[in-house]
C-alpha cells in the first residue's frame, strides 16, 4: 500500500559554501533529482553563497559540469538539468563581514520558506548566524541547517547550541547526521515499531548481545588532517554510531513525531554507562605497499589518533541490563559494510545432542552495501543419519523484495526535503548532541591523559587484535567483516 508523498512548500534554500565539495557532491545532485522526479515545487529556488567572486552565469555554468559528474541521470537529461540550473542564483558573501548580505536579502522572497544550509566549517556556523540575524533574514518559517561536526567535546557543542540559539529557536535548527537519512536505518524503527513480531524479543531477556559495526575500505586519504583532529570516536561513534545504538535500544515513541522519537533517543543516551578503560580497543592502520599509512596520511608522524575502534557499552535500563551493545567501526579494513546485528540467546535447555552447525539465533539489519535483513535460523540438516542441525539465513534484500521501488535515494536527498518540509524527526535535536559529547569525552580524555597509542593494524584487517579480545574476554566473537 504506497502513501502519498508529503509535498514541498515555496522555497527559497540558500546554500553557504555552495563551491564546496559535499555542495556539488552531494546536495546539488540531491536536490536535482528531487527535480526531476516532480518533487520540488516551480517556486522553489536555490542560491549558492560562498566567498568567491562568480557572476551567476558562471556558477550554473560550473554547476552544470559536476551535476554531469555527480548526479549521472543528468546526462539523460539535458532539457531537465537546464531548467533545474534555472533555478538557481549565486551570492558572493563575506561570513564574517558585510559584503554580499545586502544582495542576499534582494534575492529573497517574502512569503516562501527560507532554508539556510551552511555546509560550511563548524567556524563559520555561529558567525553566518549573527549575519543572518542583522540582515532580518531570520524570519519565523526560516530554518538553518549545519552538518557534522557538531562540536569537539561537550563545552564546544554547548557553546555552539547558544550561538545559534541567539538567532534561532531549536524548532528552526537542523543539526545533520546523514546516517539518519539512510534507507535503512530508518528500516531499522519501520522493523521494529511497524512488526509485532520481534518486540516481545526485543530485551536482555532474549537478546545476548548486538554488535553494531561500520567497516570502512578507505583510508582517511585527502582528510587527515581534519580527521586527525577527530579520530574515529569524533568522526563516527559520538554521532553515526550513538544514533544506530539508540534507534536499536530505544523505547517505542508514543508517535513517528519529531520531540517524541528525539526524547526516546535522548534517554538511551542519557542510560549509558561510562566505558572503562578495559571495555575499547584503539587502532590505527599500517601502510602497505603502495598505500600510505595513518601517520603518513595525517601527515603527523607522532600522531595518536585513532582510525578504528572498538568498545563494549551497557545501557543501564530495564529494557539493556546485561546485555551489552558492542561497537566497532574503522578506516582501512576489510571490506565496506555496516551492519547492526542482533544475537539471540540460545534455548535455556538442549534437548538435541551437542553438535556443531548450531549457532545463534541473529538478526542482521544491513545498512549498507546489498541493503537488507537476515534472520539466521536453525533447522535440521536434511537427510537421513540422525538429528544434525545446520545454521541457514532467512534472507530478503530489499532489491529483490522491493524491485525498482527499492531504488533508495541518497540520505541527503531525503534530509533536504524534510528540512523544506519542516520535519525535524531525522536530525538531532541540541540536548540529544550534548548527551553524546557528556558520554564521549571522558573517554576521549582518558586516552589523551595517558597519551595512550592506538595498536597497528595491517590494511584489509578486522582491525587489531585487542579488539578480537574484547570479544573473546567475554566468550563472543565479532561477525565477520567481509568473506
Ligand atoms: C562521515 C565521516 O561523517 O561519514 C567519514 O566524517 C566517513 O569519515 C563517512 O567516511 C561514512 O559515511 P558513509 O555514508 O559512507 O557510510
Amino acid at each position: 500500500m504506497a502513501s502519498c508523498v508529503i509535498p514541498v512548500p515555496p522555497f527559497d534554500m540558500i546554500l553557504f559554501g555552495a563551491t564546496g565539495d559535499l555542495a556539488h557532491r552531494k546536495i546539488f545532485p540531491g536536490l536535482f533529482h528531487r527535480f526531476l522526479v516532480g518533487q520540488m515545487p516551480p517556486e522553489g529556488r536555490i542560491i549558492g553563497a560562498a566567498r568567491s567572486e562568480f557572476s551567476a552565469e558562471q556558477f550554473r555554468a560550473t554547476l552544470r559540469k559536476s551535476l554531469l559528474e555527480f548526479a549521472p541521470s543528468a546526462t539523460k537529461n539535458k532539457a531537465k538539468l537546464d531548467a533545474f540550473l534555472a533555478l538557481v542564483e549565486y551570492v558572493s558573501v563575506d561570513a564574517k563581514g558585510p559584503r554580499g548580505w545586502d544582495k542576499l536579502a534582494d534575492l529573497m522572497r517574502p512569503d516562501v520558506v527560507r532554508a539556510f544550509y551552511l555546509s560550511v566549517g563548524p567556524s563559520l556556523f555561529a558567525p553566518i548566524a549573527e549575519q543572518l540575524r542583522m540582515a532580518k533574514l531570520t524570519t519565523p518559517d526560516a530554518r538553518i541547517v549545519v552538518e557534522k561536526p557538531f562540536g569537539h567535546d561537550l563545552a564546544s557543542a554547548r557553546a555552539l547550541n547558544a550561538e545559534l540559539g541567539r538567532c534561532f529557536g531549536e524548532d528552526q535548527i537542523y543539526r545533520i547526521d546523514h546516517y539518519l537519512g539512510k534507507e535503512t536505518v530508518q528500516n531499522v524503527m519501520a522493523l521494529r515499531f511497524a512488526n509485532a513480531l520481534f518486540e516481545p524479543l526485543w530485551n536482555s531477556q532474549h537478546i545476548d548481545h548486538v554488535q553494531i559495526t561500520v567497516a570502512e575500505k578507505l583510508g582517511v586519504n585527502g582528510r587527515g588532517e581534519y580527521y586527525d583532529r577527530s579520530g574515529a570516536m569524533r568522526d563516527m561513534v559520538q554521532n553515526h554510531l550513538m544514533q544506530l545504538l539508540c534507534l536499536t535500544a530505544m523505547e517505542p515513541p508514543s508517535r513517528f513525531e519529531p520531540n517524541a522519537v528525539r526524547d526516546e533517543k535522548l534517554k538511551v543516551i542519557r542510560s549509558l554507562d561510562p566505558v572503562q578503560p578495559g571495555d575499547f580497543a584503539r587502532g590505527q592502520y599500517r601502510g602497505d605497499g603502495d598505500q600510505g599509512s595513518y601517520t603518513e596520511h595525517a601527515k603527523n608522524p607522532d600522531s595518536t589518533t585513532e582510525s578504528f575502534i572498538a568498545m563494549k557499552v551497557e545501557v543501564s535500563n530495564w529494557r539493556w541490563a546485561g546485555t551489552p551493545f558492542y561497537l566497532r567501526t574503522g578506516k582501512r579494513l576489510r571490506a565496506h559494510l555496516s551492519e547492526i546485528a542482533i544475537v539471540f540467546r540460545d534455548p535455556p535447555h538442549s534437548i538435541f545432542p551437542d553438535g556443531e552447525g548450531r549457532r545463534s539465533n541473529a538478526l542482521i539489519i544491513r545498512l549498507q552495501p546489498n541493503e537488507g535483513i537476515t534472520l539466521r535460523m536453525t533447522i535440521k540438516e536434511p537427510g537421513p543419519g540422525g538429528m544434525r542441525l545446520t545454521d541457514v539465513p532467512l534472507d530478503m534484500t530489499f532489491a529483490e523484495a522491493l524491485g525498482q521501488n527499492a531504488e533508495s535515494a541518497d540520505a541527503y536527498e531525503r534530509l533536504v526535503m524534510d528540512v523544506l518540509r519542516g520535519d525535524q524527526t531525522l536530525f538531532m535535536r541540541g540536548d540529544e548532541v550534548e548527551a553524546a559529547w557528556e558520554w564521549a569525552d571522558p573517554i576521549i580524555k582518558s586516552w589523551e591523559d595517558t597519551g595512550q597509542k592506538p595498536a597497528l593494524y595491517d590494511t584489509g584487517s578486522s582491525g587489531p587484535e585487542d579488539s578480537l579480545m574484547l570479544m573473546h574476554r567475554d566468550g563472543r566473537r565479532w561477525r565477520e567483516i567481509g568473506s
